[in-house]
């Protein structure tokens, strides 16, 4: 048995292990909303939002060597290996300084998945799955406007590909698992939010 003073003596040398962070996955197609929600999660419930395509986006703009790797897979709506994305979400989650996380469009496949669980040894919170139809999703994306490369409909078709072959394997692992929070993603922004409201002030959501 260890004593009182030994115990504050390893944490005073730093090597009792840290508490884990609270870590929310936000998956859903591309354009069901989850940037749009997210933002508002964040007003209302003191996370930070990071988004994986964004890292992924200012990676390629800060001229680093993996940049015309990144921006060729995104142009190609391919999954980007996870090592690079993984270690872009460590250095943002350390520099945040919070412990409760948003993590937006990641993991996108099984090795997204696998990879953040073996290297980071955290599971998430739960799962806020965006359910939308692809003809919705296809509307918002080609009204978007925000100058993305991806946002065109060659581009926009290889994505939903990708999400169905690749992201809803993702899904359905958690949702086995009971992970899953499954939200609506059709009606206007209020209303998505109003979903979203019950899910982060639910009793059952004890990590949250
Ligand atoms: P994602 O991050 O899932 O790709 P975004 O949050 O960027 O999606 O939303 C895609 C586009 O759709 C944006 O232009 C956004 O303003 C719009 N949008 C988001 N949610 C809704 C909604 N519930 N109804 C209509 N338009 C929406
Ligand atoms: O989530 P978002 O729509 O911003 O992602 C844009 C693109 O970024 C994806 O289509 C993909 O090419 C890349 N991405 C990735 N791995 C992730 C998230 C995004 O490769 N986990
Ligand atoms: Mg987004």
């Amino acid at each position: 048995m260890e004593t009182v003073l030994e115990a504050a003596t390893k944490e005073a040398n730093g090597t009792v292990a840290e508490k884990k962070p609270t870590v929310v996955f936000v998956l859903g197609g591309p354009g069901s909303g989850k940037g749009t929600q997210c933002a508002n999660i964040v007003q209302h419930f003191g996370y930070t939002h990071l988004s994986a395509g964004d890292l992924l986006r200012a990676e390629i703009k800060s001229g680093s060597e993996n940049g015309t790797m990144i921006q060729n897979m995104i142009k190609e709506g391919k999954i980007v290996p996870s090592e690079v994305t993984i270690k872009l979400l460590q250095r943002a989650m350390a520099e945040s300084g919070n412990d409760k996380f948003l993590i937006d469009g990641f993991p996108r496949n099984e090795e997204n998945r696998a990879a953040f669980e073996d290297v980071t040894k955290i599971e998430p919170a739960f799962v806020l799955f965006f359910d939308c139809s692809e003809e919705e999703m296809e509307r918002r994306l080609l009204s978007r406007n925000q100058g993305r490369e991806d946002d065109n409909i060659e581009t926009i078709r290889k994505r939903f590909k990708v999400f169905l072959e690749s992201s809803l394997p993702v899904i359905e692992h958690y949702n086995s698992r009971e992970k899953v929070r499954k939200i609506d993603a059709a009606s206007p922004v209020e209303e998505v939010f109003e979903s979203v409201k019950v899910v982060f002030t639910s009793k059952d959501e004890k990590a949250v």
